[in-house]
């Protein structure tokens, strides 16, 4: 038997129904906000990974040659495609300019709970703006992306990253070792370089400070302002202190963020619990564009196992009308009502196995259906329907536009 590669799932009927009413959620959510969707490609040319993603993408590429010999990777995430989409595409349209995708990434990671080689990412990215507003509106817009799904049992952490560089400067961290303790805090192993510096203690203290703590340890003044004028703005949305906490150890794994960073966690999902990262970042010079840009990425996958996790459904799959032909005489009438019912949107199918009545309404009921209707010849001539609600059992008779104008009624 040939099995599925590492690290990719399959997935069934019930888990893409609700993986579909999650997507709606969000879908909704955005278009809400005033965003608007686009699609990038799945693979992309590898270099427009690897010139500024860090090593966190890099070493994780599934890249390969094509039969043309060009280096070519599938995307690991949408960022870099979507500043190369706007730099192509859109940077003559008016700003702000808001945008939202959803589709497959692949990174070739270890698998286990939560982490997948293929896993889907729906994300955002905010164009224009360069100011602490836009930085609320794209923190606003992931936190009420979060509510809306039903997830109460989450953590957002907000940070600053221009905070954590200024304090590493006036220590006289060299640029490049700049990021590699960046990539160290965010691997939560800050150990792992104490050795070379003397201030580690120091800095454990400011990645743990409040905001209070910040201004007294680092000489920031823009930074930190720029920071407050952010949560000001956060409590205008009626997001408050409660519902985040500012916390400098939010340094983010890829290479180009910036200012504003945050990210979301659910705790409930042990090791592999970030469920959002985004912030304010910096990729246009990849392409010779001098634009402001921020967003973030939900991980689909992993926002919906903490939805389990937190006991959220979302409702059963309930398609409305099962229609039962009984022999080759009653087959144009039952066609003819199909394609009414489905030309009115109404979830309506049809027996196809020939069954008899008993096996095609036990087949009715596990499939969940609302309504089951029985379409014997004697139905045909006399106009005359029996309906079974698959809910109560009951019986009703009632002629076609009679049943039409029910059903209707469930699918409002
Ligand atoms: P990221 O933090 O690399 O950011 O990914 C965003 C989210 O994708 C993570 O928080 C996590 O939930 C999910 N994720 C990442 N890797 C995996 C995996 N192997 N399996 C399952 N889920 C995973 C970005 O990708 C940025 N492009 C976000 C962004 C958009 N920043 C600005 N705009």
């Amino acid at each position: 038997m040939i099995e599925r590669p590492r690290g990719t799932r399959d997935l069934l009927p019930e888990d893409m129904h609700t993986r579909n009413r999650f997507e709606e959620t969000l879908r909704r959510t955005c278009t809400n906000f005033g965003y608007r969707e686009i699609l990038t490609p799945t693979f992309e040319h590898t270099k427009l990974f690897t010139e500024k993603s860090g090593p966190s993408i890099v070493e994780d590429l599934y890249a390969f040659k094509d039969k043309s010999g060009r280096e070519i990777a599938l995307r690991p995430e949408f960022t870099a495609s979507v500043m190369r989409m706007y730099a192509q595409s859109l940077r003559e349209r008016p700003k702000p300019l808001k945008l939202f995708y959803f589709g497959p990434n692949f990174r070739y990671e270890r698998p286990q709970a939560g982490r997948y080689r293929e896993f889907w990412q729906f994300g955002t990215e905010l164009m224009g703006p360069d100011t602490p507003r836009a930085d609320a509106e794209n923190i606003a817009l992931a936190y009420s992306c979060m509510r809306n799904s039903g997830l109460r049992d989450f953590q957002l952490k907000i940070s600053h990253l221009g905070i954590l560089e200024t304090y590493l400067r006036e220590k006289n961290v060299a640029g490049g070792d700049v990021r590699k303790i960046y990539h160290a805090i965010d691997r939560g192993n800050i150990e792992e370089i104490a050795s070379g510096y003397g201030f580690m203690d120091e800095l454990r203290m400011l990645l743990s400070a409040d905001m209070e703590g910040m201004r007294d340890m680092v000489d920031d003044t823009r930074s930190m302002d720029h920071l407050q004028h952010v949560l000001n703005t956060l409590e205008l949305y009626g997001i408050n202190g409660e519902c985040y906490t500012v916390d400098l150890s939010t340094v983010r794994g890829l290479d180009y963020y910036k200012g504003v960073v945050f990210e979301m966690e659910a705790e409930s999902l042990g090791a592999e619990k970030q469920i959002c990262g985004g912030g304010d970042y910096s990729l246009g010079d990849l392409f010779g564009v001098d634009i402001s840009s921020k967003g973030f990425a939900i991980g689909f996958d992993r926002t919906l196992l903490a939805l389990e996790k937190d006991s959220v459904s979302y409702h059963e799959w309930e398609p409305t009308c099962y229609l039962i032909p009984l022999g080759e005489g009653s087959m144009p009438f039952t066609y003819e009502l199909l394609n009414t019912l489905r030309g009115k949107g109404i979830i309506a199918d049809i027996e196809l196995m020939e069954r008899g009545v008993g096996k095609a309404l036990a087949y009715a009921d596990r499939m969940n259906f609302r309504y089951s209707v029985i379409i014997g010849e004697k139905e045909v001539e006399e106009g005359i329907l029996t309906v079974k609600n698959m809910r109560s059992g009951e019986q009703m008779t009632m002629d076609k536009e009679e049943l039409v104008a029910e059903l209707e009624k469930h699918e409002s």
